[in-house]
Parts: structure tokens; sequence; C-alpha cells
């Protein structure tokens, strides 16, 4: 499957609760061939509403995160382990998370990146280890198949709690280093983001 057919099939799914509430499947962004993929929770108001991920407060200080080390949206696939919006922005129930993985593994297969980022405690349990502790764990490096990942906290943190910038902050260093060593074709000049 291509990633145009994936994202038609994942626009329709109606597989938990989530589809009955949603206004968009809010399905990935970026170029699909990002060797840098980033994993948020789930998508919030504005993300429902405009049908792309972090779009809201916490995607402006991502944004802001991702350019302290020269990385955007035009060299990183960004995503979530859940495609919509929990009511009220509760955070995604297993059996939501588990009937919404298979769409993000699919667009994992396809993209094939180096290195992958989970944003905050819900995609890190998910995807690097059920027993991982966002505040002990973040920042360490995992290899599953080949592929690098870390988790660092989740933007919404951030804005909840700035004490947590300066932690954050070395884990970008450390990403940075990462894709220096792993690809260090996104920081090309020609990849720029237009102006
Ligand atoms: N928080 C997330 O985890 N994902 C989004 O897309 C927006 C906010």
């Amino acid at each position: 499957m291509d990633f145009a057919s994936l994202r038609a099939a994942c626009l329709q799914c109606q597989a938990c609760g989530l589809s009955q509430t949603r206004h968009s499947v809010v399905f990935g962004v970026g170029p699909e061939d990002a060797p840098i993929l980033f994993i948020g929770e789930g998508p919030g108001e504005q993300e429902d509403l405009q049908g792309e991920p972090f779009v809201g407060p916490a995607g402006q200080l991502l944004d802001d995160m991702l350019s302290i080390i020269d990385l955007g949206r035009h060299n990183c696939y960004i995503a979530n382990i859940v495609k919509c919006r929990p009511p009220h922005n509760r955070d995604p129930l297993e059996t939501e998370q588990e009937a919404c993985i298979g769409w993000l593994r699919a667009q994992t297969r396809l993209l094939r990146p180096k290195i992958i980022v989970c944003l905050g405690r819900i995609a890190a349990m998910k995807i690097i280890d059920p027993a991982f502790r966002i505040s002990r764990d973040h920042g360490q490096w995992y290899a599953r198949a080949g592929v690098q990942m870390m988790a660092m906290f989740h933007p919404s943190a951030l804005l909840r709690d700035p004490a947590k910038r300066p932690e954050t902050f070395r884990d970008l260093k450390a990403l940075q280093a990462k894709a220096q060593q792993l690809c260090p074709e996104v920081f090309s000049a020609g990849d720029s983001a237009p102006v």
C-alpha cells in the first residue's frame, strides 16, 4: 500500500468510538521519506478542526523546539498514537490506542525513519516500553529493529511546567547530534524551509 491509499483508507476508519465525535481524522504530516518521525498522543481541539497534527498552542512550541535544532515540518514527519480527538482531550484509552496503532505502524513501514521521537508519556509507553517513565527515562536512546528511539516531554507539559525546559533543551541537542550522525542530509542547505 502507498501513502495515498493508506491515507484514504484511514480517513474512513470507524474502528473505535472516537470516530463518532471527530471532525477530522488527523492522519499525519510531513515528507513521506522523512528520516525523523515525531509521535504525539492524539489531536486536540485545533488539530481536530484543521486535520493537521500539532497546530494548537503545543504545536507552536513544537515548531520552536524543532527550529532550535534546525529541523521543521519540511524535513520531519509528525503523527500521533490516535488519529481522532479524545473528548475533552482526555488520555486515549488503551482500547482506542490498540484500535488505531495499525495506521501508525503502516505509516512507519512506508516512511522507514532512522529516528523516532516520542512526545510525552503516552507515546513513549506505546512505542518504546509500557513501563516507560517520562521523568526518569526521557532523553535515553533505545534501538528497536534498527531504529533509534527516544522520548522527550510533551510540549503541553512544557507549557504547563516551564521548569522542564532545560532538560528538554538537552534532549533536543542529543537528538540533533544523533540526526547529524544518522541522517545529516536533513541539515543540508538545499533542504531548508521555504521563506
Ligand atoms: N497534542 C498531541 O499529542 N498531538 C497533537 O497533534 C496536538 C496536541
